[in-house]
């Protein structure tokens, strides 16, 4: 060995296979930031494993890149295939539940999905959301309390689901009336609020791309259970992201992005009669739902 191949030398070992990982992370540079480094590090590490244990061959390995590759051609303004993947594989709602640990009592957490959106028309209580007219009638009422049960007042509650063909309105842009099924209420001096819509439907998330076709390579089916979105948030409050779900909805144990969670599983109740109905200004019958939302006090973290 010459003096010119002793300085060539590197200081970790060249790559192997049962070094693989020491060697990869070795490589990062002494200014790293410490949380990239442990982030990269970690993932280094589990990749490797994951490819070790796997065994894959040149065709496999293609294969999984060009399933990533078609993941980020899908993406647009419109469309995000990659968080799609994320909410399919369980990941978005590990990383929410691990984001949003709350005392118990408070109303839990659930996936926001991609069809949000800010500044939907303020109402007052008792408003229609449902600007289409189509489904079941359905009357939502509650209040917004603290985790020591006091009520709060001003709290908005940010509302929105699909409608009865089970699409947001901005799926369907010329199809739905502007902000339907869309509406933002405040709560009153008792913590009250209540408004009426339709009752929610099971759908199908975007399933027409590399993610649905994962889904279907996987015998996986693509429907979310029945289920309306809420944001509800008030000063001095953790804000929650999430959901109530229909009792009755044959998907509630197996959402195609494991959103369903017990504590969120409304009691729906049948009302058929006729002056309940009229007094809504609905034909019977209609459904009922009473539906409380527990804020916890901002962390200090938070
Ligand atoms: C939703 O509930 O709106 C949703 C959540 C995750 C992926 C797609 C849609
Ligand atoms: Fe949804």
């Amino acid at each position: 060995m010459t003096g010119t191949a002793d300085a060539a030398r590197p200081k970790y070992p060249y790559f192997e296979e049962e070094t693989s990982v020491d060697v990869v992370n070795a490589r990062m540079g002494p200014d790293v930031d410490p949380r990239l480094r442990e982030v990269m590090g970690v993932l280094v590490k589990h990749l490797h494993a994951a490819i070790k244990e796997i065994e894959p061959t040149h065709e496999e390995w293609l294969q999984g890149i060009k399933f990533l590759t078609d993941v980020g051609k899908m993406c647009s303004d419109w469309r995000q295939e990659f968080i799609l993947l994320s909410d399919t594989l369980g990941v978005s709602m590990l990383v929410d539940a691990i984001n949003h640990r709350r005392p118990n009592g408070a109303t839990e957490n659930t996936i926001l999905g991609p069809f949000y959106v800010p500044e939907a028309p303020r109402y007052e209580h008792g408003a229609n959301i449902c600007l289409d007219g189509k489904g079941e009638p359905m009357v939502v009422h509650g209040r917004v309390l603290d985790t020591q049960g006091k009520p709060i007042a001003g709290a908005l509650i940010d509302v929105w689901q699909t409608n009865d063909d089970g699409f947001y309105d901005v799926q369907q842009k010329d199809v739905q009336p502007d902000w339907n099924l869309r509406g933002v209420f405040t709560t009153d001096e008792k913590g009250e609020y209540w408004y009426r819509s339709v009752k929610p439907r099971y759908y199908p998330i975007p399933d027409d791309g590399p993610v649905g076709k994962m889904l279907a390579a996987l015998g996986r089916h693509p429907n979310r259970a029945a289920h309306v979105h809420y944001i509800v948030s008030a000063p001095g409050y953790d804000p929650v992201i999430t959901h109530i779900f229909a009792p009755d909805c044959r998907y509630l144990a197996e959402d195609a992005v494991f959103g369903v969670k017990d504590s969120l599983i409304a009691d729906f109740t049948k009302v058929t009669d006729r002056e309940k109905a009229s007094a809504l200004g609905f034909e019977p019958p209609f459904w009922s739902v009473e539906w409380d939302f527990v804020l916890a006090p901002k962390t200090a973290a938070a």
